[in-house]
């Protein structure tokens, strides 16, 4: 059988996400109700290898691991140097002999495409550049908690529209049926093959996909209100050109009262205050980030017991 890896959210089908998620919300009832989970995941070790800085993805995959009875081994900047210190068909030759999952943190989406390419066991994309597949694992769950059905969502994001949350979050959203809105500036508009993929998905699915240029006919009358950093990890040379850029595209209280007033505001965090988004919205009563954060554990624990084909009990 072909080995299922997760490198771009596309490489899942809608029922596999719903497959996903039915195990994330059982195995987060069940964490809350008795703060423990059975450990479906005893004896298997997940891999885990980060070119960049993490904090939720770090934090979600090692404490998932342990309260499913597994193993999860870290391995940071420093260590491997992919691709320069050995080549990436020999690391993932090696590890994929060892563990029984590997994640990765990338810059050149490239990367994680060469080591599932040579791993013999499923490879998760923890972020590249181009994709960030495990971050709307999670906010597909939490939508679902906060507006239940999913279909015909009107959904905001406001900034860098060539961002990996923001190209899974549209790709996402539109497996999903919903009305996707991306407010860019100019020269930072999604790439156009994922704006396509997600076109043919709206298409398939009812729902649409529309690209201005202008935050506040993105932003009215939305459910769901979502931004990320201006400056993506990888992209810290380009900052100040980047703060100019984008300066007319914060979330602030006027342009988050043009949508809907039930609407909830997400973001992937890390949030730079007073860049992307205002202090007040951060924290207002709609936000719903911290909910959003912790869906990440559940979510990546679904995903694991999916990809390992251990559906529980
Ligand atoms: N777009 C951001 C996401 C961080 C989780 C970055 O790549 O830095």
């Amino acid at each position: 059988m072909k080995t299922k890896h997760l490198l771009s959210i596309t490489d899942l089908s809608r029922r596999d996400i719903l497959a996903i998620l039915a195990i994330s919300d059982t195995l987060k009832r069940g964490m809350k109700k008795t703060g423990k989970n059975k450990h479906f995941l005893a004896g298997k070790t997940l891999i885990m290898v980060f070119e960049k800085p993490s904090l939720r993805t770090h934090a979600s995959f090692d404490i998932g691991m342990f309260q499913l009875g597994g193993h999860a081994l870290y391995f940071g900047p420093e260590h491997i140097g992919l691709g320069v210190r050995e080549p990436v068909e020999h690391a993932a030759k090696v590890l994929s002999s060892m563990g029984d999952v590997i994640m990765a943190r990338v810059y050149k989406h490239e990367t994680v495409v060469e080591l599932a390419r040579y791993s013999r066991v499923p490879v998760i994309n923890g972020l590249s550049d181009l994709e960030h597949p495990c971050q709307i694992l999670a906010d597909i769950m939490t939508m679902r908690e906060y507006k239940r059905a999913l279909r015909h969502l009107r959904v905001a994001f406001i900034g860098d529209g060539n961002n990996n949350v923001t190209h899974s979050l549209v790709l996402g959203c539109a497996l999903f049926g919903m009305h996707i809105a991306v407010a860019s500036p100019r020269g930072y508009a999604m790439r156009p093959g994922i704006a396509a993929t997600a076109r043919q998905f709206a298409a398939k699915y009812g729902g649409s996909i529309m690209e201005t240029q202008q935050p506040e006919v993105a932003i009215k009358g939305a459910d769901v209100v979502y931004t990320d950093t201006w400056v993506s990890m990888g992209a810290e040379k380009e900052k100040h050109k980047r703060l100019k850029a984008f300066r007319a595209y914060q979330v602030d209280e006027k342009r988050m009262a043009l949508a809907k007033s039930e609407a909830i505001f997400m973001h992937d965090m890390p949030a730079y205050l007073g860049n992307e988004v205002t202090k007040g919205v951060f924290d207002s009563k709609q936000s719903v980030v911290y909910a959003q954060a912790e869906n990440r554990l559940h979510a990546q624990k679904g995903l694991l017991m999916f990809l390992l084909k251990s559906r529980g009990k």
